[in-house]
């Protein structure tokens, strides 16, 4: 890239990681979004291009992810006059679960931040990037974007204070996605689960919770795996994935650790202690969607540790 130019890599992420609704989430190595920017002598933001999405994404910036969130970041730096050019050039599947609009946003405030002198941290940028994910699904949730943004497993205590949190992980661990070629809108499928559930489901949810969180400090694979388990959300949304159940047998019986729902769906992640058992369990998840008549792309990936980065 030119000194006038920058070309920014952010990350693909899984959020929810079973038992984490809306506060966990971790970075993928692969797939990801390209993003570039560069100065321009005409006023303001302008989108001017955006390759690699089936979808036809909105080139206003107020209505693009990577636009708005790189608006109002300028907004905040008093930039918003400066002529800038953003490119956005989708390279993971939108609509997956796979975390491609915050992807999107994270480009796009680390493209402005890069262009013009890395003024904010990525922790500074983290409001704008989330503000950006929004436009999409509409919620304020940070657990695809912070760690998209940041790297890592993230925790999120509170999303309205994005008061996040990174936790370590042990070695080795690979992290297989399986992406049915089927439609779920993530709106869809936060609209379905109920805002009701009991005592009981609670209490199992925030035990596995802090089971995964303690898991991961003290690399105890037994007990993260003991804890990848969601009996409030995964329950609800399995019906919108067929055959979820039979892919999550297959992941299970490979040897993975966990195995749910990325995201909002439909892709479905399991964790894996090692990459043979990641690529055995991946394999056999795409022939239980197969044997369900439907088509699925693999992504085997390790957790991404340094989040988005200038290329
Ligand atoms: N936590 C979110 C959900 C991720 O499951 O709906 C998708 O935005």
């Amino acid at each position: 890239m030119s000194k006038t130019g920058v070309k920014i890599f952010a990350p693909a992420s899984v959020a929810n990681l079973a038992c984490g609704y809306d506060i966990l989430g971790l970075a993928l190595e692969k797939p990801g979004d390209d993003i570039i920017a560069h100065f321009t002598d005409t006023k303001g933001l302008k989108i001017t291009k955006i390759t690699g999405s089936k979808k036809q994404l909105p080139k206003e910036v107020e209505k693009n992810t990577a636009g708005f969130a790189a608006l109002k970041m300028l907004e905040h730096l008093g930039e918003s006059e400066r002529g800038i050019a953003l490119e956005i050039h989708k390279k993971m599947p939108f609509g997956s679960g796979l975390g491609s609009s915050a992807a999107s946003a994270v480009g796009g405030v680390m493209a402005i931040n890069e262009l013009l002198g890395r003024p904010l941290t990525k922790r500074e940028m983290l409001p704008f990037a989330v503000l950006g994910e929004q436009v999409a699904d509409g919620s304020y949730h940070a657990d695809n974007v912070a760690p998209s943004l940041l790297g890592g497993i993230i925790f999120i205590r509170d999303n309205a204070t994005l008061d996040v949190h990174r936790i370590p992980n042990p070695k080795g661990l690979q992290i297989v996605c399986v992406y049915p070629h089927i439609k779920i809108l993530t709106k869809d499928a936060r609209d379905i689960l109920s805002d009701q559930t009991t005592l009981k489901k609670t209490i199992t949810q925030t035990g596995n919770l802090g089971g995964l969180i303690v898991g991961m400090y003290n690399a105890d694979l037994d007990l993260i795996s003991r804890s990848l388990n969601d009996v409030i959300i995964e329950p609800q949304r399995a019906k919108l994935i067929p055959g979820f159940y039979d892919v999550k047998d297959a992941a299970m019986n490979q040897g993975a650790m966990g195995c749910s729902i990325s995201g909002a769906g439909p892709t479905i992640f399991a964790i894996c202690p090692n990459t043979l058992i990641a690529e055995n369990a991946a394999a056999a998840m795409q022939s239980a969607f197969h044997n369900n008549k439907i088509k699925s792309d693999i992504f085997i990936s390790p957790i991404n540790q340094n989040g988005s980065y200038l290329y």
